[in-house]
């Protein structure tokens, strides 16, 4: 674990309630979690087939007062021990963002403790650090989920540059859909992987939108609407047509992560975050790609990379021990990039 350099080991109540995740965790500076909760809201949002937001924000607001106290009460900490309370401030559905901020907020003027106000894609950006010995700056992040598709040149805690975006939908917003299109339920992702499992990966053709293109960017909806096709001819096997989607976002995965390998010659390893870093077809391309490279090849274990509280709770503690001071009163943000300075590009921006 990534010891950071502090006096004595600090501790940070993380909180997490941007998307259908409610999530609480205790972290030390050393890297232990010495408690979390992850609640999944999958049963709530199952029947619509996808995240609804104002019943997210509700089973947030039911759920984190039991979850942190449960998470205290196992660790032996009291309120009073901890050293910060962060708490998701942005990106995400803003309902649920406000319930997790608020309680944080509630909690630090309450305990008279620091609040830290924390972007979730940080989260996923710092997560590695927590559970890789010796990951130093600067490193080549893919963080790819639900809501985003992106590589980032990690140079230092709260410094990122963002190399490459989606000009249309995520890679976690393409699973989902692919899985509502063959009726594999939701959440689809690993709906769709199970389904891969049992398919022929070349069964069914499908473009790799923007591959050879040598623009750095990413795009999935025209392999969406591809997928739409395969489906609706009746010609193909679920299962053939969700691995050979799982073969052609890989694909794309690996090739835009190649191009970033070669814009960012000072990395020093390829790190993946992010929901779609669950796959494991994703992993092993990536893996290959960073070995074709002489780059270390980053996972963090699933836990970590779907969505936690420790990670937000981890970034809490990099910024402490970068001498960051949180921002004073920080607000809920459906938006926030992690590279403000980042051109917009087509169509991208569109989801949190
Ligand atoms: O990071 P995350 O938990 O939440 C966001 O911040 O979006 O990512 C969730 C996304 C969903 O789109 C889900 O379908 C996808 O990650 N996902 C997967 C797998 N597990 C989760 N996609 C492909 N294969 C998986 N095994
Ligand atoms: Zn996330």
């Amino acid at each position: 674990m990534a010891a950071l350099q502090q006096s004595t080991l600090k501790i940070v109540l993380g909180i997490e309630s941007s998307c259908d995740e409610t999530a609480v965790a205790l972290v030390r500076a050393d890297g232990q979690v010495l408690a979390e909760r992850i609640a999944s809201q999958d049963a709530e949002h199952r029947p619509f087939g996808g995240v609804v937001p104002e019943l997210a924000a509700r089973a947030h607001a039911e759920r984190l007062a039991p979850m942190l106290k449960a998470v205290l009460l196992e660790a032996g900490v009291a309120i009073a021990d901890v050293d910060a309370i962060a708490a998701t401030a942005g990106p995400g559905l803003v309902g649920g963002v406000m319930v997790g901020l608020v309680t944080g907020k509630a909690l630090a003027f309450a305990a008279d403790k620091p609040l830290y106000g924390i972007n979730h894609l940080e989260g996923h950006a710092l997560s590695p650090r927590l559970v890789a010995p010796g990951l130093g700056f600067p490193y080549l992040l893919l963080l790819v989920s639900g809501g985003h598709c992106q590589l980032i040149a990690v140079e230092g805690v709260g410094r990122y540059r963002r190399l490459a975006t989606t000009i249309d939908d995520a890679a976690g917003e393409a699973f989902d859909k692919v899985a509502k299109m063959l009726g594999l339920g939701f959440p689809g992702g690993p709906a769709v992987e199970r389904a891969a499992a049992l398919g022929n990966p070349k069964a069914v053709p499908l473009p790799r939108p923007l591959v050879g293109s040598g623009e750095p960017h990413f795009s999935f909806a025209g392999l969406k609407t591809a997928v739409l096709r395969a489906v609706q001819s009746g010609l193909h096997a679920p299962e053939d047509i969700a691995a050979s989607f799982q073969a052609a976002v890989t694909d794309c995965l690996a090739d835009r992560t190649r191009i970033a390998i070669h814009a960012m010659p000072e990395a020093t390893a390829l790190v993946v975050a992010g929901g779609v870093a669950a796959n494991s077809a994703v992993r092993m391309a990536l893996e290959a790609v960073a070995s074709a490279h002489a780059l270390p090849f980053i996972a963090p274990p699933l836990k970590l990379c779907t969505d936690n509280a420790a990670m937000i709770g981890w970034a809490a503690l990099e910024r402490m021990a970068a001498g960051l001071a949180p921002e004073s009163d920080p607000q809920a943000r459906p938006r926030w990039p992690l590279d403000p300075s980042a051109e917009p590009v087509r169509g991208a921006g569109v989801k949190a």
